[in-house]
């Protein structure tokens, strides 16, 4: 087990986690007094981890659902399913966290139907209800209910963007890469590698990431990273392990990955 680990109420461990700011005390607090809770950030920075830390911290099930362009409020909601010749209703994973008092992750909530938002309203103010229009149902969420969204706010177009109505209901935090100190942690404690190369490899990232903008539509992310460092850490020769997991992600253009690999000879030196 790491050094970092964080003991949950059962006494198992949580996920490594390494807090930036003060977000833990901030989600603790929303916990306790049942307010929603949306987290923005570009991608592998950390949203998805800090969320399943802290429901293993606060000892509360995790439901979490990855939102894409055709979910609807159904598939969070539940249907009605064919079993045997039988039609019995299936709750989803929303109505499921609803009533286990859990904690229910919207992951890349913008991506959502709107229908979807309309959902959460109920549950997002005092009320705390969901109602099932299908089964007639009106459900009160239980103790430690608790719904959690998050968003990359760099790849929202203006359709896309959370409207007003329903971002005002949730507390917000914004994430962002880890400074160089706490990311070389981050790259020690998820792949085992040595402090000199995970010094490195933060170095590159943080050369690549100034290049956001110009000739990259996204900086790499902490998780690849972590994803190089564990393919080095494995064996694999530097340069291979960082074509793969630091250049080839970033970009389809050959000018813009041979550009990319000059810049990697230079960190490297
Ligand atoms: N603060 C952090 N503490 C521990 N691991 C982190 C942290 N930030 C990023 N990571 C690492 O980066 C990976 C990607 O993070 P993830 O939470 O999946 O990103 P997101 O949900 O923001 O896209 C994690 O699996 C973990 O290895
Ligand atoms: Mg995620």
């Amino acid at each position: 087990m790491n050094a970092h680990a964080t003991t949950t109420k059962e006494g198992a461990a949580a996920p490594f986690y390494l807090p930036q700011r003060d977000e833990i005390e901030i989600f603790e607090a929303a916990a306790r007094n049942d307010l929603p809770v949306l987290l923005k950030g570009p991608t592998g920075c950390g949203k998805t981890r800090f969320v399943s830390h802290m429901a293993a911290r606060l000892g509360r099930k995790l439901y979490t659902v990855a939102c894409h362009d055709d979910l609807s409020a159904s598939d969070l909601i539940g249907r009605y399913l064919l079993k045997g010749g039988e039609t019995v209703w299936v709750d989803g994973p929303l109505t499921r966290a609803v009533r286990e008092g859990a904690i229910c992750y919207l992951d890349e909530v913008v991506e959502a139907r709107k229908d979807v938002t309309v959902v959460l309203h109920p549950l997002t103010d005092d009320r705390r209800i969901l109602p099932i229009d299908r089964t007639g149902e009106e459900l009160e969420a239980a103790p430690g209910f608790m719904l959690v969204a998050s968003y990359n706010p760099g790849y929202q177009n203006i359709l896309k963007t959370l409207k007003p109505s329903t971002r005002q209901r949730f507390l917000a935090m914004e994430f962002d890469f880890p400074p160089p100190e706490q990311e070389k942690t981050i790259v020690i404690e998820e792949s085992g590698i040595d402090e000199r190369r995970a010094a490195m490899l933060v170095r590159l990232a943080g050369k690549l990431r100034a290049l956001k903008g110009q000739d990259l539509e996204e900086g790499v992310s902490t998780r690849l990273v972590v994803y190089a460092a564990t393919l080095i850490a494995g064996g694999m020769a530097l340069d291979r392990a960082i074509a793969a997991a630091m250049i080839e992600p970033l970009t389809d253009d050959a000018d813009i990955k041979r550009g990319l690999a000059d810049l990697v000879v230079a960190v490297l030196g």
